[in-house]
Formats: structure tokens, C-alpha cells, sequence
């Protein structure tokens, strides 16, 4: 099996990467079911990098619906050790603003009812991955680097809220997730990032910053649309191709 360099997970408003040549489309079945969409593998800079849409590249995959099983397995099953998670959030507090790139270090779960472990199955033997650092060291350290020859501005560090979702949240829960110490929220980030270290991959977050989650911006009645969401994305996202190229 050919290595891929890198797998990419593209999060709201990021369904595709347009960069990538000579793109292969893989519809690959896993062991969990079929991922959220088909894979693109194609080069980036010479090397293999593999794209999957998360909520589908129709975004027709509600947080909680996603098969985040099988989106990993199907990358790792294609080759893939290194995962680079493009997840759209909302900023917290002040050093995170809209369209504001982050590689968070740290992140609190708070979703629930979600297929959480590859233990769920009976007779599978369970394991207790350590959890402490959720993200691979090597792998945001990669990207801190990638960012500055890109010169593309990424905030190093921050604390990463997942949050159930598909609603947003209210201002009372943002500012319980203040007092918890998290700088950003989305609804996407567990239990993608758990599954990847039980699975054994490297696992990356690259934070898109969408809007000021509720209540937390210089206006306190903002009410978020979609489109100043997408609007962001698009605005932020600028710098993305050059990061990985070069990755
Ligand atoms: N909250 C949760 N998820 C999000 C947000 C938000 O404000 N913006 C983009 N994804």
C-alpha cells in the first residue's frame, strides 16, 4: 500500500480541496460502516494526501450523525498515520476571534450519546488510551511550522469545547465554558480526536474560527447566521493551501 503523507478532515464550509492533482475517488468500506463521503487522494507538492468531508460534501451529516469511526478507519485503512482536523468553531474568548486560525492543545467534552470508542462492540478487549495531551505533539508542532513558512498567522495553543449540537448554544452555556477554561467551541471535535489515538494515528486540530459563539463578541445580542459563518470560513481558510503545502 502506498503511503498518504497526510489525511485531511474538512469541516463546515470546507468540502473540498481544490489544490490536490491527479485526484482518485475511493468510496472504501470499513470495518464501522462507510464514511461520511467518498475520499479524495491525490498529490499536494509531489506527496499523497487524502480529503474526506466530514458532514459529507453535500454537509448533509448533522455532528452527532457523523460516523466518525468509520472516517478514520477509512483514511488508516488507505495508508494514512497523520490526521489534520479542519474543525469551524466559534471564539470564546479574546485571543480567539472570527477568522481566526488556532491549533488548540487541549480540549473538554461535553457531547453525549455518541459512539465514542472502537470498545463499543462486545468481546472487543478494552483499552484505556492516555488522553492527557488529546492532540499529538509531533503533528501540532508540524503545523506551527507549516504555518509560519506559509506565513500564514496560527495561534498556537487553546482549549477546544465539543459541544452536542446541531443547535447552537446559549449564552448561559458559553459562559459556563469560559468559567471551564475553553477558549473555542464546535461540535465536531469529539469524539474524533479520542478515536484517533485509540486507533493509533497522529491527530492535528486546525481551528477555523467562524464567529464569536453566543454572547462572548463586543455585541452581546449578535445573533449568528450561517452566512457570516460560511462568509468567515471562506475569509479564513485563505491561508490553507499554502499551510499544506507546505506539510
Ligand atoms: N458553536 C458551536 N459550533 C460552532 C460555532 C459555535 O458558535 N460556530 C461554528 N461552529
Amino acid at each position: 500500500m502506498q503511503t498518504i503523507e497526510l489525511a485531511v478532515i474538512g469541516g463546515t464550509g470546507l468540502y473540498r480541496l481544490a489544490e490536490l492533482e491527479d485526484v482518485q475517488t475511493l468510496q472504501p468500506e470499513t470495518r464501522y460502516g462507510m464514511p461520511s463521503g467518498p475520499v479524495r487522494v491525490g498529490l499536494l507538492e509531489g506527496k499523497r494526501v487524502a480529503f474526506l468531508a466530514r458532514h459529507g460534501e453535500g454537509h448533509s451529516l448533522p455532528p452527532h450523525r457523523i460516523n466518525y469511526r468509520a472516517n478514520l478507519a477509512a483514511l488508516q485503512g488507505l495508508g494514512a498515520n497523520r490526521v489534520l482536523a479542519l474543525n469551524t468553531v466559534g471564539g470564546i474568548t479574546q485571543r480567539f476571534g472570527p477568522r481566526v486560525l488556532a491549533c488548540p492543545d487541549q480540549l473538554i467534552d461535553y457531547t453525549w450519546g455518541r459512539v465514542s470508542t472502537i470498545c463499543e462492540e462486545a468481546g472487543t478487549e478494552v483499552i484505556h488510551v492516555d488522553f492527557g495531551e488529546p492532540y499529538t505533539r509531533s503533528l501540532r508542532q508540524a503545523t506551527l511550522a507549516a504555518a509560519r513558512d506559509a506565513g500564514v498567522e496560527l495561534v498556537d495553543g487553546g482549549c477546544y469545547g465539543a459541544t452536542q449540537g446541531p443547535r447552537l448554544e446559549t449564552r448561559a452555556e458559553i459562559a459556563r465554558m469560559r468559567r471551564d477554561g475553553c477558549d473555542l467551541v464546535g461540535m465536531t471535535g469529539m469524539p474524533e480526536a479520542a478515536l484517533a489515538r485509540e486507533m493509533g494515528l497522529d491527530y492535528a486540530c486546525l481551528a477555523i474560527v467562524a464567529n464569536w459563539a453566543a454572547g462572548a463578541g463586543p455585541d452581546p445580542d449578535e445573533v449568528i447566521t450561517l452566512q457570516d459563518v460560511l462568509d468567515n470560513v471562506a475569509a479564513a481558510s485563505a491561508g490553507l493551501p499554502a499551510l499544506l503545502r507546505k506539510m
